[in-house]
Protein backbone atom coordinates (compact mmCIF):
# COMPACT_ATOMS: atom_id res chain seq x y z
CA UNK A 1 0.00 0.00 0.00
CA UNK A 2 1.61 3.44 -0.63
CA UNK A 3 2.53 5.22 2.29
CA UNK A 4 0.10 8.23 1.25
CA UNK A 5 -3.31 5.55 1.64
CA UNK A 6 -1.71 3.98 4.84
CA UNK A 7 -1.50 7.79 6.51
CA UNK A 8 -4.91 8.62 4.92
CA UNK A 9 -5.98 5.55 6.59
CA UNK A 10 -4.43 6.09 10.09
CA UNK A 11 -5.91 9.26 10.18
CA UNK A 12 -9.23 8.05 9.28
CA UNK A 13 -8.91 5.60 12.60
CA UNK A 14 -7.71 8.24 15.18
CA UNK A 15 -10.85 10.18 13.91
CA UNK A 16 -13.50 7.14 14.29
CA UNK A 17 -11.58 5.90 17.81
CA UNK A 18 -12.13 10.03 19.27
CA UNK A 19 -15.85 9.99 17.98
CA UNK A 20 -16.91 6.48 19.06
CA UNK A 21 -15.43 6.64 22.61
CA UNK A 22 -18.65 8.06 24.03
CA UNK A 23 -21.59 6.04 26.09
CA UNK A 24 -25.39 6.80 26.52
CA UNK A 25 -26.20 8.87 29.74
CA UNK A 26 -27.99 7.04 32.50
CA UNK A 27 -31.45 7.84 33.50
CA UNK A 28 -32.07 9.91 36.38
CA UNK A 29 -34.52 8.85 38.15
CA UNK A 30 -35.26 11.75 39.75
CA UNK A 31 -36.50 13.83 36.74
CA UNK A 32 -39.07 16.17 36.34
CA UNK A 33 -40.71 15.81 33.64
CA UNK A 34 -42.98 19.06 33.92
CA UNK A 35 -40.78 20.98 35.03
CA UNK A 36 -38.30 20.20 32.20
CA UNK A 37 -41.32 20.99 29.84
CA UNK A 38 -42.17 24.32 32.02
CA UNK A 39 -38.34 25.61 31.95
CA UNK A 40 -38.50 24.67 28.17
CA UNK A 41 -41.46 26.70 27.30
CA UNK A 42 -39.81 29.76 28.83
CA UNK A 43 -36.23 29.90 27.87
CA UNK A 44 -37.95 29.38 24.30
CA UNK A 45 -40.25 32.22 24.84
CA UNK A 46 -37.10 34.51 26.15
CA UNK A 47 -35.02 32.99 23.18
CA UNK A 48 -37.63 33.45 20.08
CA UNK A 49 -37.56 37.20 21.01
CA UNK A 50 -34.07 38.11 22.12
CA UNK A 51 -31.60 39.59 19.76
CA UNK A 52 -29.88 36.46 18.92
CA UNK A 53 -32.34 34.85 17.84
CA UNK A 54 -33.64 37.69 15.06
CA UNK A 55 -29.83 38.03 13.82
CA UNK A 56 -29.59 34.39 13.50
CA UNK A 57 -33.20 33.91 11.23
CA UNK A 58 -32.97 36.93 9.39
CA UNK A 59 -29.51 35.95 8.16
CA UNK A 60 -30.46 32.24 6.87
CA UNK A 61 -33.89 33.27 5.73
CA UNK A 62 -31.78 36.12 3.26
CA UNK A 63 -29.91 33.11 2.26
CA UNK A 64 -31.25 31.44 -1.29
CA UNK A 65 -31.70 28.33 0.49
CA UNK A 66 -34.54 25.72 1.60
CA UNK A 67 -34.77 24.12 4.61
CA UNK A 68 -36.73 20.55 4.11
CA UNK A 69 -34.74 19.25 7.19
CA UNK A 70 -32.47 20.17 10.31
CA UNK A 71 -29.72 17.58 11.16
CA UNK A 72 -28.47 18.65 15.02
CA UNK A 73 -25.75 16.50 16.28
CA UNK A 74 -24.03 16.97 19.48
CA UNK A 75 -26.54 18.66 21.45
CA UNK A 76 -25.56 16.48 24.90
CA UNK A 77 -27.44 16.33 27.80
CA UNK A 78 -30.75 18.11 27.54
CA UNK A 79 -31.71 16.79 30.51
CA UNK A 80 -29.27 18.05 33.25
CA UNK A 81 -27.38 20.77 30.92
CA UNK A 82 -28.53 23.87 31.06
CA UNK A 83 -25.97 24.69 27.65
CA UNK A 84 -28.13 21.81 25.83
CA UNK A 85 -31.00 22.54 27.29
CA UNK A 86 -30.79 26.68 25.34
CA UNK A 87 -29.26 24.70 22.15
CA UNK A 88 -32.37 22.75 22.16
CA UNK A 89 -34.57 25.10 22.55
CA UNK A 90 -33.24 27.07 19.44
CA UNK A 91 -33.79 23.92 17.90
CA UNK A 92 -37.45 24.10 18.11
CA UNK A 93 -37.76 27.84 17.74
CA UNK A 94 -35.52 27.38 14.39
CA UNK A 95 -37.56 24.51 13.56
CA UNK A 96 -40.77 26.84 14.34
CA UNK A 97 -39.42 29.76 12.39
CA UNK A 98 -38.21 27.73 8.93
CA UNK A 99 -41.43 25.83 8.64
CA UNK A 100 -38.90 22.68 9.06
CA UNK A 101 -41.11 19.63 8.41
CA UNK A 102 -38.37 16.78 9.60
CA UNK A 103 -36.19 17.39 12.45
CA UNK A 104 -33.43 14.71 12.87
CA UNK A 105 -31.38 14.85 16.69
CA UNK A 106 -28.33 12.31 17.37
CA UNK A 107 -26.12 12.45 20.78
CA UNK A 108 -24.51 9.38 21.37
CA UNK A 109 -24.71 10.30 25.40
CA UNK A 110 -28.54 10.61 25.15
CA UNK A 111 -30.55 8.44 27.87
CA UNK A 112 -33.32 6.64 27.06
CA UNK A 113 -35.34 9.57 28.64
CA UNK A 114 -33.99 12.04 26.63
CA UNK A 115 -34.77 10.16 23.84
CA UNK A 116 -38.35 9.87 24.35
CA UNK A 117 -38.41 13.83 25.23
CA UNK A 118 -37.30 14.24 21.85
CA UNK A 119 -39.73 11.71 20.35
CA UNK A 120 -42.38 14.07 22.63
CA UNK A 121 -41.58 17.05 20.40
CA UNK A 122 -41.35 15.66 17.02
CA UNK A 123 -37.74 15.62 16.98
CA UNK A 124 -36.29 11.85 15.18
CA UNK A 125 -33.56 10.25 16.68
CA UNK A 126 -31.56 7.28 14.87
CA UNK A 127 -30.82 4.04 17.14
CA UNK A 128 -27.39 4.33 14.83
CA UNK A 129 -24.50 6.46 15.36
CA UNK A 130 -23.63 7.29 12.22
CA UNK A 131 -20.21 8.98 13.08
CA UNK A 132 -21.12 12.54 11.47
CA UNK A 133 -22.12 10.68 7.87
CA UNK A 134 -25.48 11.65 7.17
CA UNK A 135 -25.67 11.90 3.36
CA UNK A 136 -28.19 14.42 2.64
CA UNK A 137 -30.66 14.92 -1.10
CA UNK A 138 -32.72 18.18 0.18
CA UNK A 139 -32.17 21.28 1.71
CA UNK A 140 -30.73 20.67 5.34
CA UNK A 141 -30.02 22.97 8.08
CA UNK A 142 -26.96 21.57 9.74
CA UNK A 143 -27.04 22.56 13.06
CA UNK A 144 -23.93 21.08 15.05
CA UNK A 145 -23.87 23.43 18.72
CA UNK A 146 -20.22 22.99 19.58
CA UNK A 147 -19.41 19.85 18.07
CA UNK A 148 -15.98 18.31 17.45
CA UNK A 149 -14.17 19.28 14.04
CA UNK A 150 -14.12 15.55 13.19
CA UNK A 151 -17.57 15.20 13.86
CA UNK A 152 -18.63 18.15 10.77
CA UNK A 153 -15.78 17.06 8.99
CA UNK A 154 -16.73 13.24 8.50
CA UNK A 155 -20.49 14.94 7.20
CA UNK A 156 -18.72 17.70 4.84
CA UNK A 157 -16.95 14.21 3.73
CA UNK A 158 -19.92 12.44 3.15
CA UNK A 159 -21.44 15.38 0.74
CA UNK A 160 -18.42 16.49 -0.31
CA UNK A 161 -19.78 17.00 -3.97
CA UNK A 162 -21.02 20.50 -5.14
CA UNK A 163 -24.50 19.65 -5.71
CA UNK A 164 -24.96 18.31 -2.22
CA UNK A 165 -22.95 21.14 -0.41
CA UNK A 166 -25.46 23.57 -2.35
CA UNK A 167 -28.50 22.27 -0.42
CA UNK A 168 -26.48 22.39 3.34
CA UNK A 169 -26.50 25.22 5.78
CA UNK A 170 -23.83 24.52 8.50
CA UNK A 171 -24.62 26.05 12.06
CA UNK A 172 -21.72 25.33 14.20
CA UNK A 173 -18.54 26.64 15.18
CA UNK A 174 -16.60 28.90 12.62
CA UNK A 175 -14.42 27.36 10.08
CA UNK A 176 -12.61 30.99 10.05
CA UNK A 177 -11.67 30.57 13.58
CA UNK A 178 -10.72 27.20 13.77
CA UNK A 179 -8.97 27.19 10.68
CA UNK A 180 -7.16 30.62 11.43
CA UNK A 181 -5.99 29.18 15.41
CA UNK A 182 -4.70 26.30 14.32
CA UNK A 183 -1.71 25.40 12.24
CA UNK A 184 -2.42 23.33 8.90
CA UNK A 185 -0.73 20.25 10.26
CA UNK A 186 -3.31 19.76 13.03
CA UNK A 187 -6.01 21.06 10.06
CA UNK A 188 -5.15 18.68 7.85
CA UNK A 189 -5.23 15.44 10.59
CA UNK A 190 -8.63 17.01 12.63
CA UNK A 191 -10.44 18.44 9.94
CA UNK A 192 -9.08 17.97 6.48
CA UNK A 193 -12.71 18.41 4.49
CA UNK A 194 -12.84 21.88 6.43
CA UNK A 195 -9.08 22.73 5.62
CA UNK A 196 -10.56 22.70 1.89
CA UNK A 197 -13.50 24.29 1.88
CA UNK A 198 -13.13 26.91 4.44
CA UNK A 199 -12.11 29.53 1.69
CA UNK A 200 -15.15 28.65 -0.76
CA UNK A 201 -17.33 28.79 2.06
CA UNK A 202 -19.36 32.24 2.80
CA UNK A 203 -18.63 32.43 6.91
CA UNK A 204 -21.17 34.66 8.99
CA UNK A 205 -20.35 35.49 12.53
CA UNK A 206 -23.30 35.40 14.83
CA UNK A 207 -22.68 38.34 17.37
CA UNK A 208 -23.09 36.71 20.47
CA UNK A 209 -25.44 38.55 22.72
CA UNK A 210 -27.11 36.10 23.91
CA UNK A 211 -27.65 35.71 27.71
CA UNK A 212 -25.50 32.82 28.46
CA UNK A 213 -22.05 33.93 27.22
CA UNK A 214 -21.22 29.97 26.59
CA UNK A 215 -24.50 28.79 24.89
CA UNK A 216 -23.78 30.09 21.29
CA UNK A 217 -20.21 31.28 21.49
CA UNK A 218 -18.10 31.01 18.30
CA UNK A 219 -21.48 29.92 16.22
CA UNK A 220 -21.75 30.71 12.69
CA UNK A 221 -23.88 30.36 9.44
CA UNK A 222 -21.37 28.73 6.86
CA UNK A 223 -23.08 28.72 3.03
CA UNK A 224 -22.17 27.34 0.07
CA UNK A 225 -22.69 29.68 -3.35
CA UNK A 226 -22.56 28.16 -6.59
CA UNK A 227 -20.35 30.52 -8.31
CA UNK A 228 -18.20 30.20 -5.75
CA UNK A 229 -17.57 26.93 -5.24
CA UNK A 230 -14.78 25.06 -7.77
CA UNK A 231 -16.54 23.19 -10.97
CA UNK A 232 -17.88 19.98 -10.90
CA UNK A 233 -15.72 17.45 -12.17
CA UNK A 234 -11.93 19.02 -11.18
CA UNK A 235 -9.72 17.19 -8.81
CA UNK A 236 -10.69 19.82 -6.23
CA UNK A 237 -13.85 17.29 -5.33
CA UNK A 238 -11.52 14.18 -5.14
CA UNK A 239 -11.51 12.58 -1.50
C1 LIG B 1 -18.21 19.58 23.17
S1 LIG B 1 -19.67 18.64 23.37
C2 LIG B 1 -20.93 19.85 23.07
C3 LIG B 1 -22.12 19.62 23.94
C4 LIG B 1 -23.10 20.80 23.94
N1 LIG B 1 -23.66 21.00 22.64
C5 LIG B 1 -22.39 22.06 24.41
O1 LIG B 1 -22.27 23.03 23.66
O2 LIG B 1 -21.95 22.06 25.56
C6 LIG B 1 -19.70 17.66 21.92
C7 LIG B 1 -20.89 16.74 21.83
O3 LIG B 1 -20.75 15.95 20.64
C8 LIG B 1 -21.29 14.68 20.93
N2 LIG B 1 -20.89 13.67 19.95
C9 LIG B 1 -19.76 12.90 19.95
N3 LIG B 1 -19.83 12.00 18.94
C10 LIG B 1 -21.00 12.23 18.30
C11 LIG B 1 -21.63 11.62 17.17
N4 LIG B 1 -21.06 10.60 16.55
N5 LIG B 1 -22.83 12.08 16.75
C12 LIG B 1 -23.42 13.12 17.41
N6 LIG B 1 -22.88 13.73 18.49
C13 LIG B 1 -21.68 13.28 18.93
C14 LIG B 1 -20.76 14.39 22.33
O4 LIG B 1 -21.47 13.33 22.96
C15 LIG B 1 -20.99 15.74 22.99
O5 LIG B 1 -22.25 15.84 23.59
Amino acid sequence: MDHCKQEKERKTKIIKENLSNVVPGEDDHDFDLENFKKRLESIRKELSSSKFFENLIEKLISLPKSYENILCLGLGRISSCHIALHQLSLLLELKTALRTNSVTVFDPVFSKQEKEILNSLECKVPEENMEGKYNISEGTLAYFPHCPHELTDAFLSENFTKEKLLKIVLLCNSFERFTTSEPSRIIEERAPFIGKIVDFSNIFEIENNYKFEDVFNDTAIHSFLEDKLPEEGTDFWDK
